[in-house]
């Protein structure tokens, strides 16, 4: 089975305008959330959409789906999510093998519930990818020069500007393969390896590129959220 997996654990403290997590907040017609859960729900290759909220905004959802899903709602399933995004996925993990089992053919499609512009072709070669592959990692091509500093003064490395893309999502996992990876850790490495696809890296696993798109933007900032707003053709927040 394929599952979606919408990451929305998180408090938004970047943003910082709104006792509301951002991923409620409004963009154009409909909260942020809806809009990435539209694009999930229009992909018909996947089974089940699993939504990992913060423990204090779970009845929230439950009452955005009521009012604004029309469409396989039955397939849809909320979770408490964790204390850091990691602990999100492996929540959801939990209950899709509670609800369906353990396969070797179930795959996670993990997604930022804070990036509403992915599109339906960024989610097939997805699901296409992690088919073949068993791990992939949504990826765009560097456009600025990446200047690395390890004490945040002075420039360690300037790496070759042709081998640096910068991360999005989704990405995707054999969950099987996933769960061995993070299950594997210690405490201290779950600490530090915050980003699903680099639990892989570290392990030297192969974990293949899908091409993103620099409109799949992460909303993290005021700023973001001023130019998302303005790609939904809405009204400027200030
Ligand atoms: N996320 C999650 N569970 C957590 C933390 C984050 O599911 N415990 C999700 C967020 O809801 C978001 C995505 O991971 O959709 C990307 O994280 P980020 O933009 O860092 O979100 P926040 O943690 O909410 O933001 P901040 O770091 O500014 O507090």
């Amino acid at each position: 089975m394929i599952f979606g997996a919408i990451l929305a654990g998180g408090v938004g403290s970047r943003m910082n305008i709104s006792d509301m997590p951002k991923q409620f907040l409004p963009l154009g017609d409909k909260p942020i959330i809806i809009h990435t859960l539209e694009k999930f729900l229009l992909c018909e290759r996947i089974d089940e959409i699993y939504i990992g909220v913060h423990p204090n905004w779970l009845v929230h959802m439950e009452d955005l789906i009521q009012k604004y899903v029309k469409i396989r709602k039955e397939q849809i399933h909320i979770v408490a999510g964790g204390g850091d995004r990691n602990t999100t996925i492996m929540n959801l993990v939990d209950q899709m093998e509670k609800d369906f089992g353990s396969s070797e053919e179930h795959y996670i499609i993990t997604h930022d519930s804070v990036r509403p512009f992915v599109t339906a072709r960024i989610i097939n070669d997805n699901i296409d990818t992690v088919l073949k592959y068993k791990a992939c990692d949504t990826v765009v091509a560097a456009t600025d020069t990446i200047v690395t500093s390890k004490d945040g003064n002075v420039i360690t490395e300037i790496p070759n500007r042709q081998w640096m893309y910068q991360g999005q999502t989704p990405q995707s996992f054999q969950i099987n393969l996933l769960k061995k990876w993070y299950y594997d850790l210690t405490e201290e490495e779950k600490a530090i390896l915050t980003d699903a696809c680099k639990i892989g890296v570290v392990r030297n696993a192969e974990v293949r590129l899908v091409r993103g798109e620099v409109s799949n933007l992460k909303i993290t900032t005021v700023t973001d959220y001023k130019v998302a707003q303005a790609m939904v053709g809405g009204n400027l927040i200030d």
